[in-house]
């Protein structure tokens, strides 16, 4: 069987931002695809550029204080990156969508629910009146918003904070798109609507084929839940792989560090968690080399002064490290 093709493929992508203390490399170089129906996991700490990488790919970073995004982005033929506003606003919301970190930044506080539903429905699919209607209380049933056929004419702030992120995952699926940029989706919700939405989100891939990038700090939801994976430290990915071959066979220490620090359902309770020592790097004053050096038990001498390119590990699984973990 010859490989599906990607549906999108961003390549070299680099988002910087002016700051009063210089410039602030949030994404700087990362390149992924992601094909039909699958799922792309992207982890990394806080500040590794994982949202900035997926708001600027869709054109939602702000300029200023970010530069226009360098790169490409390509998607139905298309370098997203040179489209105007008026094509991404036809595109973003219908075969492109986004559930946002944070979910006030989709919704509009002084419209009630039903209109900034239905609204998505009329823009981009042609459906109004009592069948647009029809559709997103059926999306919100979806989500678990109970009593969902009053509570769609309420406004934002009449939903607690887990229900305004549920609303924005109704939002966002209610077009069936074909790539969806899920950011961090679940982390305001409990566990059990977290697998409920985790569930919905992969309906939408079996009966639609959609596409999705999962952006979490949840290593058990990117074990469960995604086919490969993409790590990133300070605006790079550092390694990339079949979740499982990552999983199974960390060679960046970055990335064995991540795994190390996470709880796993066999760890026995009470053992030690190693944490990474030190803190995320400062993305306007990166070290020279490999910004993970400072924090690396393995940093060799060349780590402090050369960034390392991607090596192939097999013909899905690369990383970028000069002095990489033996494979386990
Ligand atoms: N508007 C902005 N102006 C200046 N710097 C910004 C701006 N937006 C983001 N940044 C910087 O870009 C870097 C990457 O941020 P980003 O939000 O992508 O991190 P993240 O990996 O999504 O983190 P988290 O896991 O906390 O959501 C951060 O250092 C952040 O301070
Ligand atoms: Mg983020």
């Amino acid at each position: 069987m010859s490989e599906p093709e990607a549906v999108v493929s961003v390549s070299d992508l680099r988002t910087y931002f002016h700051s009063d203390d210089g410039i602030v490399k949030a994404v700087d170089g990362v390149s992924f695809s992601v094909r039909r129906g699958e799922t792309l996991g992207i982890v990394g700490e806080s500040g590794s550029g994982k949202s900035v990488a997926c708001l600027s790919l869709l054109g939602l970073v702000a300029r200023p204080p970010a530069f226009h995004p360098s790169g490409e982005v390509w998607y139905g033929g298309r370098d997203l990156l040179r489209c105007s506003e008026r094509e991404l606003e036809a595109i973003r919301g219908d075969r492109l969508a986004m559930i946002f970190q944070d979910p006030l930044t989709s919704l509009n506080p002084y419209l009630r629910i039903s209109r900034q539903l239905t609204e998505v429905l009329e823009v981009h699919k042609g459906t109004s009146g009592a069948e647009a209607r029809r559709a997103a209380i059926a999306m919100l049933e979806r989500v678990g918003i109970p009593d969902a056929d009053r509570r769609i004419d309420q406004y934002p702030h009449q939903f607690s904070g887990g229900m305004r992120q549920r609303v924005m995952i109704a939002m966002a699926l209610l077009c069936q798109p074909e790539v969806l940029f899920a950011d961090e989706p679940t982390t305001a919700l409990d566990v059990t609507i977290q697998a409920q939405i985790l569930e919905l989100i992969a309906d939408l891939q079996r009966s639609a084929g959609t596409a999705v990038v999962l952006v979490t700090h949840d290593l058990g939801v990117v074990a469960g839940s995604t086919d490969r994976v993409a790590v990133m430290y300070a605006g790079r990915i550092v390694e990339t792989g079949p979740t499982a071959e990552v999983f199974a066979c960390p060679r960046h220490p970055y990335t064995r560090g991540l795994l190390a620090s996470t709880p796993r359902i066999d760890t026995p309770p009470g053992s030690h968690l190693e944490a990474i020592p030190g803190m995320p790097p400062d993305l306007g004053h990166l070290p020279a080399g490999c910004p993970f050096h400072v924090r690396c038990s393995r940093s060799i001498d060349r780590c402090r002064s050369e960034y390392p390119p991607f090596t192939r590990l097999s013909a899905t699984h690369a990383a970028a490290c000069w002095n990489m973990e033996e494979p386990s």
